[in-house]
């Protein structure tokens, strides 16, 4: 697996497996790689011939309060996983390679309709930055797929909504979570957690299934139950951000008669922000 920095090393590695027939697979990532991410690379490598991985900690989709300074760099560690799961290309710019011209006044993409809820209303300006460097990332490298895990449900939203509203020649793939044995959704972030925070991360996942569970048993009243698992929840000693019951599509409150569903969950344990999800069709029995 080679490792380029620049756009010019990147576009032609990427021409050269073009011209050699390939199918190209992108899987961006912001590193610190777990077996969630090599969940990705493995499926892009199921998928297609040539598979590109990207490593940029992007400074637009942080927010000024956020932990861009402090996000785990771990290239040398990133590399290895990265080979061992099937990548055949890794691009690794610096900030300066990605925003030669600064990021003051610079052309945004932004899905309008899905970024400013949810995770976008308490990250304002978050998901513009996902899709500007998702854009940028997609026209240096214009893969036939890109890869993306559910854990990031609405970010999943957003970008195909951004690649169906502006005809991105790209398809998206998505990947379910992969979690950890008791039940916590891997992150780079959990690496914030103290031995005690850890311990107690799984709760919000339980609090999912036991939500998803009396749903699929008629609970319809989502306000109730949303109020209920607030309420245990915070008494855990997490500092809820949301806990939404939405349509699984179209990300707006579920109305009684919606059948496709996703609970969607953002809640603090200390300084450490989580987010974690669960899709339930009441159709399919999921
Ligand atoms: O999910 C992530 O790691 C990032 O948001 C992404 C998609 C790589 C864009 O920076």
């Amino acid at each position: 697996m080679n490792t380029v920095k620049t756009v010019r090393e990147l576009r032609a590695a990427v021409a050269r497996a073009r011209r050699e027939g390939k199918q190209i697979a992108l899987v961006p990532t912001m590193g610190n790689l777990h077996s969630g991410h090599a969940a990705l690379v493995t499926t892009a490598a199921q998928q297609a011939d040539f598979v590109v991985a990207s490593i940029f900690v992007n400074p637009l989709q942080f927010g000024a309060n956020e932990d861009l300074d402090t996000y785990p760099r771990t290239l040398a560690a990133d590399q290895e996983k990265l080979l061992q799961a099937g990548c055949h290309l890794l691009f690794a710019p610096t900030v300066e390679e990605m925003y030669p011209n600064g990021m003051t006044g610079l052309t945004r993409v932004t899905a309008a309709q899905l970024s400013n809820e949810l995770c976008g209303s308490r990250r304002p300006g978050h998901f513009d930055g996902v899709t500007t460097v998702v854009s940028k990332l997609f026209n240096m490298v214009q893969p036939d797929l890109a890869i993306f895990g559910q854990k990031d449900y609405q970010q999943l939203a957003v970008i195909r909504a951004m690649v169906q509203e502006l005809n991105m020649p790209v398809q998206i793939i998505s990947e379910p979570t992969v979690r950890a044995e008791d039940g916590l959704a891997l992150s780079s972030r959990n690496g914030y957690l103290s031995e005690e925070q850890r311990a107690l991360a799984p709760a919000l996942y339980q609090h999912l299934k036991a939500m998803s569970q009396a749903i699929t048993a008629g609970e319809r009243n989502y306000g109730a139950l949303i109020n209920q698992h607030v309420e245990q929840i915070q008494a855990l000693g997490f500092r809820p951000d949301y806990l939404e019951v939405r349509h699984a599509l179209t990300l707006l409150p579920a109305q009684t008669s919606d059948r496709d569903l996703v609970i969607l969950v953002a809640a603090f344990l200390g300084n450490t922000r989580l987010i974690d999800n669960v899709h339930l069709n009441l159709d399919s029995g999921l």
